[in-house]
């Protein structure tokens, strides 16, 4: 029995209806806002393709925190400018690198904002490759020792969770190792699990100056083509002990965000990276869309495809449009 006993359209009659029947909503709950943190002083430099987003140094920082502290958004994800840069990016696990002392000031501050750090070396070394070099490649097993290092390092400074970035095979299992070792054995971690070679990693690249000197990351980063391959890292990664899930890119990685909500029952993150932010921002400034309508319409669709959480730009703006403000 179809027409005309059934007349979907009755269900969207007004927004009182529309609201009732609504199955997906973006909150601030879901939201992770990237924060980019500069060696140095006085600092706070816009980064040109991501109008709105900043590098700060730590001086300068507290505007920033306030507002997301204000804003309720509930996490922080730290991504670091060493002022120094070498072969193996040893900044990661000083006591006295970036992510360290920013660890240190927020924690010291704003207690209530959990702080999750991203762990990757490619901000960090000459050569701008997520880990250490052998040949032009990167070595996947002394970069898991590496990175051992930099998660200890993180968590002593005060760190709430590690989120691995670099894609490199056994780094769940290596950091878990290395932070039960060390006693923190409550210290989650939220993996890059799908993490692709991506073009839309572009504007981040400028933001974070981490662009590889030579060569690209396809020996470590999945190719886009790959949909099946998906569910193998993942599958990898909650063997290991992640206790989030990330795909990344997010807009045009909908169906492995599908996928992965199908068939695991982790929390799953997406990350909405600096290219999709960009294009939204760029198409807006030039009048060819209603920005904030592209923006709430974007992120639903990751919501709508699974992700509980979605790491964003746009958090703030998200924050304040909920909020009426
Ligand atoms: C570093 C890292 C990258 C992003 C997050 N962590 C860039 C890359 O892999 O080249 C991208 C984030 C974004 O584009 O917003 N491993
Ligand atoms: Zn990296």
């Amino acid at each position: 029995m179809a027409f005309p006993v059934h007349r979907p359209r009755r269900l969207r009659k007004n927004e009182n209806i529309r609201r009732l029947v609504r199955e997906n909503h973006v909150t601030v709950d879901d939201l992770i806002y990237p924060l980019f943190i500069e060696d140095g002083e006085n600092i706070k430099i816009e980064i040109p393709s991501m109008p709105d987003i900043y590098r700060y140094s730590l001086d300068r920082i507290d505007e920033e925190l306030e507002e997301v502290v204000n804003l309720n958004i509930p996490a922080v994800l730290l991504f670091g400018i060493p002022s120094h840069k070498d072969e193996v990016g040893s900044d990661t696990w000083s006591e006295e690198g970036i992510i360290q002392k920013a660890v240190r000031h927020i924690k010291k501050n704003y207690p209530q904002l959990y702080v999750i750090t991203d762990v990757c070396f490619c901000e960090y070394t000459e050569h701008g490759h997520c880990g250490v070099l052998c040949g032009h490649d990167v070595e996947n097993d002394t970069t898991l020792e590496n990175t051992k290092k930099q998660v200890v390092s993180h968590a002593k400074a005060g760190a709430d969770m590690v989120a691995p970035s670099g894609m490199m095979d056994g780094v769940v299992k290596a950091i878990r190792e290395g932070l039960d070792e060390a006693g923190f054995y409550d210290i989650p971690i939220m993996a890059y699990s799908a993490k692709y070679a991506s073009a839309y990693y572009g504007p981040f690249r400028d933001a974070a100056e981490s662009s590889p000197s030579f060569g690209d990351r396809r020996t470590y980063q999945m190719d886009p083509a790959n949909r099946r391959e998906a569910l193998k890292e993942v599958a990898l990664d909650v063997e290991e002990g992640a206790d989030i899930v990330m795909v990344k890119p997010a807009l045009s990685y909908l169906d492995i965000i599908s996928d992965v909500r199908q068939n695991f029952n982790l929390p799953v993150a997406a990350y909405n990276v600096s290219g999709e932010y960009s294009m939204i921002k760029a198409a807006g400034k030039m009048g060819w869309i209603d920005e904030q309508k592209v923006m709430m319409e974007t992120l639903t669709s990751m919501k709508r495809a699974g992700a509980d959480i979605i790491i964003t730009y746009h958090a703030k703006e998200v924050a304040k449009l909920l909020k009426g403000q």
